[in-house]
């Protein structure tokens, strides 16, 4: 099986990424980037509103550097954040990204949600991202109701056409050679519709929660027909999670101890989390698992010497639970319902 698909570009795209998201920890992250560039990776996956472009654009520069490989061989991707939802904002995020990252250009740029906010919001927001809540610090329903109301400025009737803005800006940083392609995330069909009809330059990627219990199957098929590769976020479930496992107190499924994948992970000598990933990428589709674990990221991208039979995939394909698998739903508080583009991640 092919280690990369092909985006509309022409170029490749590895289909097991770093994820890095909830790794900010500088010394652990390092090490845990320079394990992975030893250990064969090549796509990594970081987000402005991580807080770890930084680090992600030392341990490259220092791979770089030190002649391990070349820029070209690297897939790096990252995200516009919510505050820079406007089409003027593009230019100023994309270049703190790039240089955060140390780097001329990027793979992948992502529009991270589809949705805005204020930039009023941004110190907020980005404690929340950094995991700050569920602490106990923060009161987590009052306060995201209160961030929301206070910065949420986008409005119905102006979506469309910010959407499309949005679409010929990062479209402009892709003729700027400051990116290779552009993308979305947490995009619905819908939302993902909309920029299909009002592009020039397609999105070559899409990035979703995706894992055996929110599979996603009706927006994995629409991606795909229309030549947008689908990378999953959280595909081992997101164990660990010191953000989610709070957060208006989600149940973090077990999917590494599910008997079916326990069973299967035996058969073949491989662990479960091999399993997990491998359902993924044997649909053709991509993965960013997250681990700081040396250990555990090799195994994560050693998913490529084994292959789950038909009645294997059919019996993981099972077991999805549609919307009730989903775990993170960031903002699933009261108020964010008035939000015109609610439920942004949700068929419609
Ligand atoms: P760690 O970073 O300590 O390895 P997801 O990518 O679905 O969000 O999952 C990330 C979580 O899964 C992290 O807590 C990570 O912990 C853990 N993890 C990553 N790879 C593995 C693995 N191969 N086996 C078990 N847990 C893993």
């Amino acid at each position: 099986m092919s280690r990369t698909v092909m985006l509309h570009t022409g170029a490749s795209m590895p289909t097991i990424g770093l994820g890095t998201w909830q790794a900010q920890d500088e010394v652990e992250l390092e090490r845990a980037l320079e394990a992975a560039l030893d250990a064969g990776y090549r796509f990594i996956d970081t987000a402005y509103l991580y807080g770890n472009e930084a680090i992600v654009g030392r341990a490259v520069r220092r791979w770089l550097d030190e002649g391990k490989g070349t820029r070209e061989e690297l897939f790096i991707s990252t995200k516009l954040p919510m505050m820079g939802m406007r089409p003027a904002d593009v230019p100023e995020f994309l270049g703190a990204s790039l240089t955060n990252l140390k780097l001329d250009y990027v793979d992948l740029y992502l529009i991270h949600v589809p949705f805005g906010m204020l930039r009023d919001g941004m110190e907020r927001i980005e404690e929340i991202v950094a995991g700050e809540v569920g602490s106990g610090a923060l009161d987590m329903d009052t306060d995201h109701v209160a961030i929301w109301k206070a910065i949420a400025n986008v409005l119905a009737d102006e979506w469309k056409l910010q959407l499309s803005l949005l679409t010929q800006a990062l479209e402009a940083e892709v003729e700027a050679g400051r990116t290779r392609h552009i993308g979305v995330s947490n995009f619905n069909e819908r939302q993902l519709a909309r920029v299909l009809d009002n592009c020039t330059i397609p999105p070559a990627n899409q990035q979703i929660e995706l894992h055996l219990y929110l599979q996603q199957p009706a927006l994995v098929a629409f991606c795909l027909e229309h030549g947008v590769t689908v990378t999953a976020y959280s595909p081992l479930g997101s164990p660990g999670s010191t953000w989610l496992n709070t957060a208006g107190g989600l149940q973090l499924p077990d999917l590494l101890g599910l008997p079916e994948v326990r069973e299967i992970a035996d058969k073949y000598s491989k662990k479960p989390a091999q399993v997990l990933l491998r359902h993924i990428i044997q649909k053709g589709l991509l993965a960013v698992p997250k681990s700081t674990n040396p250990d555990r990221l090799r195994q994560n991208i050693d998913v490529y010497d084994f292959e789950l039979s038909e009645e294997e995939m059919r019996r993981l394909d099972a077991l999805d639970r549609g919307e009730d698998g989903r775990i993170i739903d960031m903002l699933l508080i009261e108020g964010v319902r008035d939000h015109p583009e609610y439920p942004w991640v949700r068929p419609v």
